[in-house]
């Protein structure tokens, strides 16, 4: 018997710090899935055995459907035209939206009221507005497992996974600009979180310089304090 070797297809350490918070033997949708690397590399590596690959626009899916071809893996990826999770059948998945601005995030996963039942894992790589992204979790019944953080060409990036619980923990303001990245203590979480004091704290004096909107300067000072004291 010939041997077959299985090509390979590797993964960005920004989308494999995704692809490890997939849980094995779930289905995956991958929403704003572009090449659809990450469910070629799931089925590949036999983490998953199936998935959707989700995509607004046509050309994106297209380039879908090449990475199935040529990975031989087509009857394993199902390709979806859809904004968001719209057109996507209702059922109990690992979501993943990898790549996109937060306020995107929480647009598309408020789009649906069928993602909030038991066993829905949702997989996030927001590349900005994180603490909306949070906010909107704890707010909706997902409960933020763990998050992570990694370099990647130059950038840094953070990725959550949240899991449906139905509760909200009712988390502190404070929390939802670094969540859970404080109890991953590695170079890139600590990078993240000091970016975002510094951000935090330029936007501190700049209010302090206009005195203006005391209650919000309060909320920055807290907010200053509690990730400080999460860095020491
Ligand atoms: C920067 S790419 C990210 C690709 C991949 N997820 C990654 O992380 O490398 C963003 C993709 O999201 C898609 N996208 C943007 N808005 C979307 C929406 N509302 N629904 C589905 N896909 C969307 C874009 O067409 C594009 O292919």
């Amino acid at each position: 018997m010939g041997l077959f070797l299985m090509k390979e297809c590797k993964l960005s350490p920004r989308l494999q710090m995704v692809a490890d918070m997939v849980e094995a033997g779930s289905v995956l949708v991958d929403v704003g899935t572009d090449h659809a690397y990450l469910p070629a590399n799931l089925i590949l590596n036999s983490t998953i055995e199936k998935a959707f690959a989700v995509d607004v626009r046509k050309g994106p899916l297209e380039n879908a459907g090449k990475t199935a071809r040529e990975y031989g893996i087509k009857d394993k990826i199902t390709l979806v035209l859809s904004d968001g999770l719209k057109n996507v059948d209702e059922g109990v998945y690992n979501i993943v939206l990898a790549g996109m601005g937060g306020t995107l995030i929480v647009n598309i996963l408020s789009a649906v009221s069928w993602i909030k039942q038991k066993g829905t894992r949702l997989i996030l790589q927001p590349q900005s507005h994180t603490y909306d992204v949070r906010k909107f979790l704890d707010e909706n019944g997902f409960e933020i497992v763990r998050e992570n953080a990694s370099f990647d060409d130059g950038h840094c990036y953070i990725s959550l996974l949240a899991e449906f619980t139905g509760d909200s923990k009712k988390q502190s303001d404070e929390y939802y600009y670094i969540g859970e990245l404080c109890n991953t203590k590695n170079d890139a979480s600590v990078n993240f979180i000091k970016k975002e004091y510094n951000h935090l704290n330029r936007r501190y004096n700049g209010l302090l310089l206009k005195n203006e909107d005391s209650q919000q300067l309060e909320s920055i000072k807290n907010a200053l304090e509690y990730i400080k004291n999460k860095l020491d």
